[in-house]
């Protein structure tokens, strides 16, 4: 123990000690403590304790000279924790005790003055807004960066189709671009969801206290301006016990999970021999310690298989919340391991992601091949007697005989088409390669002509999103 540590008088002592006759058992301390993994808050919880310091001393609780000696012991705590030259006690239960005492410490009874008007009810409800304010843009900023690799490559993409699937069924053919965009579509809707999300995160709960807020002179709004919050809280019960913005939180990045899960899943098909319209980056892809030949997509399954945990995360984190009462209860600790897992998981396949599609070879010829079966063209072949008036049930069935002879008998389906009263030789054209795509012209379809639209929106999507994250 140095000889600052003896000053503070809170040294190897928890924070509530002048009511125990006796310390923590160790018993309590290992099954209570959760520093080891709300130290990752330790940069928030610094900069709530400095707003807190600024705003006793304008409201007359410190003054001026007390006020820099706190901020020094701060700045202090924060080199050596940078510096990984903090000493943490065995009493330090989170971070936020830890950082209190280390202030004590180095300040003496001036740094005992920190935690005036402050419970770590409403610190640590603080500290999570912060950490989520933050954390959700930089999610937000991969989601954005794998829809830039997605719209680059629908770009490049130009005229590639491949079937598109029903039932993993093959359909119709669409353009690759309109495969690559669709999936752009829903991650733009999973940044609009942060967003969304960080507006109701954006509250500060500073000055609830433990539950009831206090009967010193605190001003939340000097807290939340410093700390550029928007809003502070209606009721000191609810700013406490919320923590909707976790489970927001959880349930925009599981949902992420999920789309990602979706593209792994096939990007796992696709590059299969069975498909293999696509051949993956060999940084991006993964090799077999006994079958020399194997080029395996662990990143694509990976992606996949993590939305399990997520779903996980986010279920029994609600499963925490359900039967609490008001205000703060200590079950609350439980919502940063699951929402720390479950950011840190998503964006690392956000950016693995990102990587193994800016990366991965389309085989253009396999997709084209495979959505040249003249089988694709069945709806065209249907839709084009509808234009000639029959109604469209009855082309349905005509078009599904010729099919079924096809399988049955084994002959080619043009051959029949070139034969059938109804269709004849001028339909054979719509059996041509290529040729149905390009007839899917209606908005937000598969072909060339709203895909081009679609392209254009994509871009101003970016540009519009951009904006945002800039801001
Ligand atoms: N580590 C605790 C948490 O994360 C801090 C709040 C503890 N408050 C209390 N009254 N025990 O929730």
């Amino acid at each position: 123990m140095s000889s600052e540590e003896d000053k503070g008088g809170a040294s190897g002592q928890p924070l509530w000690a002048g009511r125990f006759g006796e310390g923590p058992s160790d018993e309590l301390l290992a099954f209570t403590v959760s520093l080891p993994y709300d130290r990752r808050l330790a940069g928030d919880d610094l900069a709530g304790s400095r707003a807190h310091v600024n705003m006793l001393e304008r409201v007359g609780l410190l003054d001026e000279q007390e006020r820099q000696v706190i901020i020094a012991a701060l700045a202090r705590v924060e080199e050596e924790l940078v510096e990984g030259t903090f000493a943490f006690a065995p009493t330090d239960e989170d971070i936020h005790t830890a950082i209190e005492r280390r202030v004590t410490e180095i300040a003496g009874a001036t740094g005992a003055k920190l935690h005036t008007g402050r419970s770590r009810n409403d610190q640590v409800a603080l500290d999570m807004r912060l950490y989520v304010r933050r954390e959700g843009r930089v999610q937000a900023a991969r989601i954005h960066e794998l829809q830039t690799v997605l719209l680059r490559r629908a770009e490049e993409a130009t005229d590639v189709y491949l079937p598109g699937y029903t039932h993993l069924q093959r359909a119709q053919p669409v353009l690759l671009a309109h495969h690559l965009l669709a999936h752009f579509w829903a991650l733009g809707r999973d940044l609009d969801r942060w967003r969304d999300c960080l507006a109701r995160a954006n509250v500060s709960p500073l000055g609830a206290g433990a539950l009831a807020g206090s009967s010193l002179p605190l001003d939340p709004e000097i807290v939340a301006n410093e700390l550029a919050f928007p809003a502070t809280f209606d009721n000191s019960l609810d700013a406490v016990s919320d923590r909707d913005f976790v489970a927001e939180a959880l349930f925009v990045a599981t949902l992420t999970q999920v789309h990602l899960s979706r593209i792994g899943e096939e990007l796992v098909l696709w590059s299969t021999e069975e498909f293999g319209f696509l051949r993956l980056h060999d940084a991006f892809s993964t090799g077999s310690s006994m079958l020399p030949q194997k080029k395996n997509p662990d990143i694509a399954e990976l992606a996949r298989g993590k939305a399990g945990r997520l779903i996980g995360n986010l279920a029994g984190f609600l499963a925490t919340l359900k039967g609490l009462p008001l205000a703060y209860n200590r079950d609350l600790q439980e919502d940063k391991e699951p929402l720390f897992d479950t950011l840190d998981a998503c964006s690392r396949s956000l950016l693995a992601l990102t990587g193994l599609l800016a990366t991965a070879e389309f085989v253009d010829t396999r997709m084209t091949t495979a959505a040249d079966d003249p089988m694709s063209a069945a709806t065209d072949l249907a839709e084009h007697l509808v234009e000639q008036g029959t109604p469209f049930r009855e082309a349905h069935a005509m078009v599904g005989r010729l099919v079924r002879q096809a399988v049955e008998r084994g002959v080619p389906l043009d051959e029949l088409v070139s034969n059938d009263p109804n269709l004849g030789p001028d339909c054979l054209t719509l059996l041509e390669p290529g040729r149905t795509v390009g007839r899917r012209t209606t908005p937000g379809g598969a072909g060339p002509e709203p895909v081009a639209r679609q392209l254009h929106q994509a871009r101003d999507r970016l540009a519009h999103q951009q904006g945002w994250l800039d801001r």
